[in-house]
């Protein structure tokens, strides 16, 4: 496999904070991750995040939510070493570990953990089939898998809007296809599967987004930016609008369980 590069450099990481809140590589901050845990108790039990990012959501998981333990996995160095510094500040490095960690398997023994979540970061998994199954691997028996992900519909690899919106991205996504997630889990030994499509609410989200960045954000993205990127940025929303808009591009919460 080909050395990865990184992709969420210093620039990057700034615009998506200054767009997504303060720790949030991805959008709905706070918000989508207590829609993402809707009917799932943390209290207690031991997470492990796949996709850390700079650890917002594992802070809040322990602090909001009790979990006993978050385990972080990021494969970017510098990202990683953000996280860490984020969990000392909020007093958490007792309870939160971060892992620097390689594509592909996971570093853990079978059934370490009772919840598996990933917050907009199996984007960058090419393998889902996998994936499911590591995370089956390292669920204990009736743990629970619980994710939001950027997915695409059956329509979505051959549209023209969405070639536009992976061309100005500068990112390197591999979408799963939301109409097949439920036999992919099912596939990989999941039960109790439920799919929520996220697009309406994405829909309305990416126009307010897009409306400050070309209002309130403006300046603080060009001073981060310059003109050419920050113009870059734009048109990526326009292609994403677009795609969201033709139902190609569906980003999905799903929750799913392993079996006792
Ligand atoms: C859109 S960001 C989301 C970060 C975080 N979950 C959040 O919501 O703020 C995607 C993250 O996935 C990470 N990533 C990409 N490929 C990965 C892999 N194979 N294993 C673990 N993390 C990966 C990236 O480095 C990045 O931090």
């Amino acid at each position: 496999m080909p050395k990865h590069e990184n992709e969420y450099t210093d620039d990057v990481v700034a615009k998506l904070e200054k767009l997504w809140g303060e720790g949030f590589l991805s959008p709905g901050g706070p918000e989508e991750t207590a829609r993402i845990l809707e009917g799932t108790d943390l209290t207690g039990k031991d997470v492990m995040d796949i996709g850390c990012g700079i650890g917002g959501i594992d802070v809040i998981l322990v602090r909001d939510y009790r979990a006993a333990t978050v385990t972080g996995l990021d494969i970017e160095g510098p990202l990683v070493l953000r996280a860490r510094e984020r969990v000392e500040r909020a007093g958490l490095a007792d309870r939160i570990t971060i892992r620097l960690v390689e594509p592909g398997p996971f570093p853990f023994p079978d059934e370490s953990f009772d919840v598996v979540l990933s917050k907009d970061s199996m984007v960058h998994i090419p393998d889902k089939q996998a994936l499911f199954a590591e995370v089956l691997r390292v669920l204990r028996r009736g743990g629970v898998f619980l994710a939001s992900d950027w997915m695409q519909s059956a329509a979505g690899p051959d549209s023209p809007e969405m070639a536009t919106f992976f061309e100005t991205s500068g990112l390197t996504f591999s979408m799963g296809i939301t109409d097949d997630l439920p036999a992919a889990l099912e596939g990989a030994g999941f039960t109790d599967i439920r799919v929520v499509d996220r697009n309406p609410w994405y829909r309305e989200e990416a126009r307010s987004e897009l409306a400050r960045m070309r209002g309130e954000l403006r300046e603080p993205l060009l001073e981060i930016l310059g003109h050419e990127k920050a113009d870059k940025w734009i048109a990526m929303r326009e292609a994403m609008i677009a795609a969201l808009d033709a139902g190609a591009f569906r980003p999905t919460h799903f929750r799913a369980v392993k079996p006792v």
